[in-house]
């Protein structure tokens, strides 16, 4: 049985309580359905600045009254250490995922990015030490890795970041791991690599590459390539991610804590590679793919050229084993935005 099927075993017997920030998000309200399906009970946090209700309101319908009834949601900003301490308040868990995500964001907003991405972390981190949690883990980043050439990316080896978003994911490993050593403070960074699937906001200016072009591929609009589409990512499906969370925050390996982990699959996929993935799986629902041609345009700032991560270390330590790869994350992914996109 692997680590993850032992671990919801455990879960069935065992009640904890969960708080997600971030929970009306993408990343946040798949941990909520997971968590909620499993029957723990969740405090969720968030204050609608990316994410939205109905994400909520998704989950709602995706699990029963009762599992429902297990949620309490909180309006807060993580800005806010009022609202930190009321959120981690009696929690085992946490999850923390809110943030202002996105490159291109933080180079024209470096003030807004800075101040949740950094203050808000702090706040968090200060909170949930006060409530003395179980364990802490968070949202890092592959943009840790900037400007380091190598490849796959180990998790000692970083660069320089080569955005302000970057700088702030930095410096939350950089506060996590102080807080450890300083203060015995007991937490667990995961440095996500480009993570899709349902929910995934396609919509605005910042939206993340899969639910921006599934989308403009079923309403018939331009999809646009930065550069030349021979970047290349280690596109991870949110199932994996998922795990990762969960395996993270129960584990009991005392080597495991105060660590970062890369969270991907081991692949690396070209956006022109993944393009036709796409295509391909929707041409037949929506035949005017046939003839499609995306639009190639300029490199964006901010961007590495390639990334693919060694997954060896989560392996390791936490049991994660990727149940998904691109194909079949994307099969799952695309049916739910055919169903959701209009
Ligand atoms: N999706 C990815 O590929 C990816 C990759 C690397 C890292 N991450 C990180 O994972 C986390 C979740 O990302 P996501 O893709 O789900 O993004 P998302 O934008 O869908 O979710 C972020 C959530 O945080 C909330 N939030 C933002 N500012 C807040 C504040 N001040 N107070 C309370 N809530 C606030 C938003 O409203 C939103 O619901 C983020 O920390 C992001 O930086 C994501």
């Amino acid at each position: 049985m692997s680590a993850y099927e032992e671990l919801k075993l455990h879960l069935s017997s065992q009640k904890y309580v969960w708080l997600i920030t971030g929970v009306a998000g993408f990343i946040g309200s798949n941990l909520l359905e997971t968590l909620l399906s499993l029957d723990q009970q969740v405090v969720g946090l968030d204050n609608f600045a990316t994410g939205h209700r109905h994400n909520l309101e998704q989950v709602r319908s995706l699990v029963t009254q009762e599992q429902w009834t297990r949620f309490q949601f909180l309006e807060g900003d993580i800005r806010s250490l009022d609202d930190c301490n009321h959120a981690c308040s009696n929690i085992d868990f946490v999850l923390h995922q809110a943030a202002l995500g996105s490159v291109p964001r933080s180079i024209e907003d470096p003030i807004s990015t800075n101040s949740t991405n950094i203050d808000g972390f702090l706040n968090m981190l200060v909170a949930a030490r006060a409530a003395n949690v179980r364990n802490f883990v968070y949202a890092a980043s592959s943009s840790t890795y900037g400007d380091h050439p190598g490849l796959p990316k180990i998790e000692d080896k970083i660069g320089k970041p080569l955005s302000p978003y970057a700088v702030t994911k930095l410096v939350n490993e950089q506060y996590a791991d102080v807080f450890s050593r300083v203060y015995g403070f007991r937490s667990i960074g995961l440095r996500y690599f480009n993570i899709f699937g349902q929910r995934q906001d396609p919509g605005g200016a910042y939206a993340a590459v899969i639910p921006k072009w599934i989308s403009a591929m079923i309403r018939n609009e331009p999809v646009y390539v930065n550069g030349d589409g021979e970047t290349s990512r280690d596109f991870c499906y949110i199932s994996n991610a998922i795990q990762a969370n969960l395996l993270a925050a129960t584990t009991t390996n005392s080597d495991a804590a105060n660590q970062v982990y890369n969270i991907a699959v081991g692949d690396r996929t070209t956006l022109n590679e993944l393009l036709e993935e796409i295509r391909i799986s929707l041409v037949n629902k929506f035949p005017h793919l046939l003839n499609f041609k995306p639009v190639y345009r300029d490199f964006r700032e901010g961007d590495v050229r390639h990334s693919l991560a060694n997954i060896e270390k989560a392996r390791n330590f936490l049991g994660y084993e990727p149940t998904h790869r691109i194909g079949q994350g994307l099969a799952e992914a695309i049916d739910w935005y055919v169903n959701n996109v209009n």
